[in-house]
């Protein structure tokens, strides 16, 4: 049930992407490295391996957005993260996603690489992948 909400916001949020599948969000959350922060409003899932923190996704519902959900879980995640022993994260974000970028640059993520023309865009050229890092005091 969880999984399907967590898709179902997914999918209304990610306008310009594939949506992940409620199966897909299932094997996540048993996934015993991923974890979810937040709930079916807003969430974010990081997979934490050897000190290293990856945002995989996050995403707030449209009827939730600029609400500040998304910077409250950017913290969250990050101070779970530190608690559980990581030294740096990381995440990819596409060049055109405006929002995502402004978001993650006032979390301290810098960029620290380019995946040329990586997310496919349905009426536009595919869009290149931003790379970005920070590290954790
Ligand atoms: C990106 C996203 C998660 C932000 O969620 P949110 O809960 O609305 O974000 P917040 O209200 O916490 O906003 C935090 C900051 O993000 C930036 N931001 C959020 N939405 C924005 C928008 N529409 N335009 C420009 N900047 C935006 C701003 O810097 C904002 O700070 P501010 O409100 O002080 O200006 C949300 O827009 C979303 O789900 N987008 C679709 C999924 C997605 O792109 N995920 C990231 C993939 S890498």
């Amino acid at each position: 049930m969880l999984a399907a909400a967590l898709a179902a916001t997914h999918a209304a949020a990610f306008t310009q992407s594939r949506p992940w599948s409620a199966r897909e969000m299932a094997d996540l959350l048993a996934d015993h490295y991923t974890h979810l922060t937040g709930g079916p409003e807003a969430f974010a899932l990081v997979r934490e391996v050897a000190g290293e923190a990856e945002l995989l996704t996050i995403a707030t519902h449209p009827d939730h957005q600029r609400q500040g959900h998304a910077r409250r879980l950017m913290q969250e995640w990050m101070t779970k993260a530190t608690n559980n022993g990581a030294t740096e994260a990381f995440l990819e974000v596409a060049e055109d996603n405006a929002a995502a970028r402004a978001l993650y640059s006032d979390c301290g993520f810098g960029l620290v690489g380019i995946r040329k023309a990586y997310y496919p865009r349905s009426k536009a050229a595919a869009a290149d992948a931003l790379l970005m890092k920070r590290l954790f005091p």
